[in-house]
This record gives structure tokens, C-alpha cells and sequence, in this order.
């Protein structure tokens, strides 16, 4: 299998994250461990937009592990309930935070980091990791990201 990311410039939010679940749609393979699947999804919202930090926390027992990733080295572990992962993991919903340094107990992995939005995956109703990203810049996320993001994990 050959995969080329082409993203034309000049495409609003919508559209990048239309084409972003066309191409996801082409690149998940159910056949193979979802790890290989987290990876190119992670590098393939890097591709389209440049975030600090994309990539997964797998549920494991009572703690988050860190996943597959694109960014700066990361923090490995997170318990339930802790920082915006551990919220996202407890409330089952999507946390959007345009301000990281005000939300109490955020766990700063970066210090470049100064927005976040972290996403749960669900399989059979079941939580199994959380997708997180981080964005230099403040107040980056909004509904359009949740919406998008939210269909992308449900291919997982
Ligand atoms: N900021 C996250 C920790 C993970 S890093 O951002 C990669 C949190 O508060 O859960």
C-alpha cells in the first residue's frame, strides 16, 4: 500500500478535517493491532495541522500509558481523574481548554503548551484511551474540532 498526504493550502477547519476523515477512513486497517492505527492517525492530524502535541493515552488498569504520538516526549502515566486526560477519562467527555494554566491540576508536559483538547475513545461503549492535543496558542479548539475529532476516534 502506497499513502501520500496531500493537503491543499488555503482549506478553512472544516474542509482540512473533511478531507483529514476521508484519508483516515482510507488509512485505518482494521486487520492490524490498533497501536499501527493510533500512529498514523496521530501523524496524520500533525500533517494537517501542526499542532504541538498529538497522540493517544491508553486505559490501562487504573491508569492512563502513554501512546502513540507526534511531539515533544511526553508524561507516561496519568491516573483517573488527573489533569485534562484523567477528566476526560472520568467524565467520558471531550474536554476542550483554552486556557491550560487555568484549569487546576493540569499536567504540563510542555511548557510551550497553552491550549488542549482531549477526546475519549469508545469501543462497545467501553473508554479505551483518550486522543489529547496540545497547541501553543490559546483558545485553539472549539466545537468544529470536538465534532471532527470525536467521528475520527469512533474509526478506532
Ligand atoms: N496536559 C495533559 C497531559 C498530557 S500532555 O499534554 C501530552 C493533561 O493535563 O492531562
Amino acid at each position: 500500500m502506497s499513502f501520500t498526504t496531500n493537503i491543499p493550502q488555503g482549506l478553512s477547519k472544516t474542509d482540512k478535517y473533511k478531507q483529514l476523515l476521508s484519508d483516515a477512513t482510507h488509512l485505518v486497517d482494521e486487520q492490524v493491532d490498533i497501536i499501527a492505527n493510533m500512529a498514523n492517525l496521530s501523524r496524520l492530524i500533525f500533517d494537517y495541522f501542526s499542532h504541538h502535541w498529538v497522540g493517544f493515552y491508553r486505559v490501562n488498569d487504573d491508569q492512563l500509558v502513554l501512546g502513540p504520538f507526534q511531539g515533544p516526549v511526553a508524561c507516561t502515566t496519568i491516573k483517573f481523574g488527573q489533569g485534562v486526560c484523567g477528566k476526560a477519562w472520568q467524565e467520558g467527555e471531550t474536554q476542550l481548554v483554552a486556557d491550560v494554566h487555568q484549569f487546576p491540576g493540569h499536567i504540563a508536559c510542555s511548557a510551550l503548551s497553552n491550549s488542549e483538547i482531549v477526546v475519549p475513545c469508545f469501543k462497545n461503549g467501553e473508554l479505551f484511551a483518550v486522543l489529547d492535543i496540545d497547541s501553543e496558542h490559546f483558545n485553539q479548539f472549539d466545537s468544529t474540532d470536538r465534532k471532527y475529532l470525536e467521528q475520527l476516534v469512533s474509526l478506532l
